[in-house]
């Protein structure tokens, strides 16, 4: 996807047209066929209306973070903060949506503190975590949360099993709108520029994201993305750099 702006609006049109297409469909025929219309396709209709007004909403949502991404005003205030406490509380608020998910966050490793923008990498958790659970199978329950290190990086790893991202498309799915055509990305919304908007917050943090998808059968594997996030420990960064 090029950056061009013209192709961006046109992108960005096209997309916001489908569910547009559908509102104004959908509330035409309850206006033309009301009274041949029963109680439960009224219903459906109004349903399929406020399930597209969502959808809209949410692109707009995330055209205005990616129109920020690439304006000057928008700041990133780098601060010393620990990982694990946005990890759970994301985890908390994710928990109330997804019912039937079991999250399990490594307890074992005590990570040391990141250098970050707290609400953008909240943002970025809160994405990947979510995309966990919403590209999962729905017998499919455990979301594995997991934490490393090495002397620059705190890394985090997020881990469902669902469909397989085919290598090809490891470096395309976070480039703006692309979403892999399945049954499972079909069976949920998405406007395509979730691991986008995170790519870009990240990599303004220092940070880096990455995707690994390992075949378990023939309709089933494990995909684990992960965020490598640069520690705060001064002393080991300039350590590090002295070395280097
Ligand atoms: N944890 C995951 N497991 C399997 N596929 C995933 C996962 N996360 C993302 N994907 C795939 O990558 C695509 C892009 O994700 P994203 O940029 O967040 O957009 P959206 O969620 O709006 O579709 C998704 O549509 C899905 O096909
Ligand atoms: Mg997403």
């Amino acid at each position: 996807m090029t950056e061009n702006y013209e192709d961006f609006i046109s992108t960005v049109s096209h997309e916001l047209r489908t569910p547009l297409t559908s509102i104004r469909g959908f509330a035409d025929t309850m206006l033309n066929s009301w009274d041949r219309l029963d109680e439960d396709s009224k219903k459906k209709f109004l349903g399929i209306i406020k399930e597209q007004s969502d959808r809209l909403i949410n692109m707009v949502e995330n055209i205005l973070s990616v129109t920020k991404l690439h304006s000057q005003s928008e700041r990133i205030i780098l601060k010393d903060i620990p990982v694990r406490p946005t990890v759970e509380k994301v985890v908390q608020l994710l928990k109330t949506q997804y019912k039937d998910k079991n999250f399990i966050v490594d307890e074992k490793i005590n990570t040391p503190n990141i250098l970050a923008d707290e609400d953008k990498f909240q943002q970025a958790i809160m994405n990947i975590i979510e995309n966990a659970c919403k590209y999962s199978n729905n017998n499919d329950i455990w979301i594995n949360i997991g934490f490393g290190e090495d002397e620059n990086f705190v890394a985090i790893n997020v881990t469902n099993l669902g469909l397989g991202i085919d290598e090809r498309d490891y470096e395309k799915i976070f480039t703006k709108f692309s979403r892999i055509d399945n049954p499972l990305t079909r069976k949920v919304q998405g406007s395509g520029l979730g691991l986008y908007i995170t790519k870009n917050i990240l990599e303004k943090m220092g940070g880096t994201i990455c995707v690994k998808s390992e075949n378990i059968d023939a309709n089933l594997s494990k995909i684990t993305f992960t965020i490598d996030i640069p520690s705060s420990d001064i002393e080991k960064q300039a350590r590090a750099k002295c070395i280097q």
